[in-house]
């Protein structure tokens, strides 16, 4: 059986978990396919190719946690599903050490919503992405040995669900793992408000050479060269383009953000950094 595993990582943490993902299943003997919502070429090509073929027969589908929730890529490729989907699905999280949110929660539902039965789930604890200047960054090491062991397990059980005909599933409210004062939370919060608390982008035009690594590398697409970058709405803050400019010019200062996140993350102490639901 094919396998397509769907992800966006602008920091990398996701990623290696989808590699863990398709490594585990081409060891157990099936076929498994990385598509990574990041590069411009895979999302015009998902959506050229899915109004009239349903996926794959399992669909693996990974994002980052950002503010409580999942990052825009991977909603819109949600939303871009065809209704009526045969196949089954596993939705996996990575989560930088403050709050998981309900990220999987929503993915499970958009899933479930189109026809998709969920055979699996995982949250892994990962560093935190923008915490990359920080000395001791929340969630440091990880995904570390034991969380890839986690992972290599939850694909042991969906192979052999699949083999059994797929008839055990995981109900979508074992998704719904968080107290009612974190969703009540994660409702209010959205990556448009978390922009409040960041400096606008810009560019140090004495430093850019115009070299388009940036605008390459942004998993959004937000970034126009013109003929220094512009960055438009769709970003939605990973700070890829800030980390990876070989000039460094683009500035984001940080240290306001570092603090808040570590207050959020002590008030939050969520239990079980790395989980997987069967
Ligand atoms: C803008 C932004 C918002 C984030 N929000 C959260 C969050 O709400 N909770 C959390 O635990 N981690 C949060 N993180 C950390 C990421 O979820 C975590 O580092 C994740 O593993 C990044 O995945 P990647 O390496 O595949 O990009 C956030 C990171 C960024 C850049
Ligand atoms: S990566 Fe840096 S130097 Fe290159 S275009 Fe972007 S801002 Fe300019
Ligand atoms: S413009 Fe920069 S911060 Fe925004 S999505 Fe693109 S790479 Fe990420």
């Amino acid at each position: 059986m094919k396998h397509s595993i769907v992800y966006c990582s602008p920091n990398g943490a996701t990623r290696h978990v989808a590699e863990v993902i398709a490594d585990r299943i081409e060891s157990l003997g099936g076929s498994a396919e990385l598509l990574d919502l990041g590069q411009g070429s895979v999302r015009r090509g998902l959506d050229n190719r899915l109004p009239s073929e349903s996926l794959s027969a399992c669909l693996w589908v990974g994002s980052p946690v950002y503010v409580d929730h999942m990052v825009p890529p991977v909603e819109r490729f949600l939303e871009s599903l065809p209704a009526g989907g045969k196949g089954c699905a596993v939705p996996f999280v990575t989560w930088g050490g403050v709050n998981s949110g309900v990220a999987l929660h929503e993915m499970g539902r958009a899933l479930t919503a189109r026809g998709y039965a969920l055979l699996g789930a995982a949250k892994v604890l990962a560093v935190h992405s923008s915490m990359w200047r920080a000395g001791e960054a929340l969630g440091a090491g990880h995904p570390d040995a034991l969380d890839d062991s986690a992972v290599r397990s939850l694909v042991d059980v969906v192979m052999a669900r699949i083999a059994a005909g797929g008839v055990e599933l995981l109900p979508l409210s074992a998704l719904n793992y968080q107290p009612e004062a974190i969703r009540e939370q994660a409702s209010r919060k959205s990556i448009a408000m978390a922009k409040a608390f960041y400096p606008a982008l810009s560019v140090m035009e004495d430093r850019c050479t115009q070299c388009g690594e940036c605008a390459d590398k942004c998993p959004a697409g937000a970034i126009t060269l013109n003929p220094h970058p512009a960055f438009g709405e769709s970003c939605f803050l990973c700070f890829r383009c800030v980390r990876e400019c070989p000039e460094e010019a683009i500035p984001m200062d940080m240290s306001a953000a570092e603090e808040r996140i570590r207050a959020m993350a002590l008030a939050t102490n969520e239990p079980y950094p790395t989980r997987i639901f069967t």
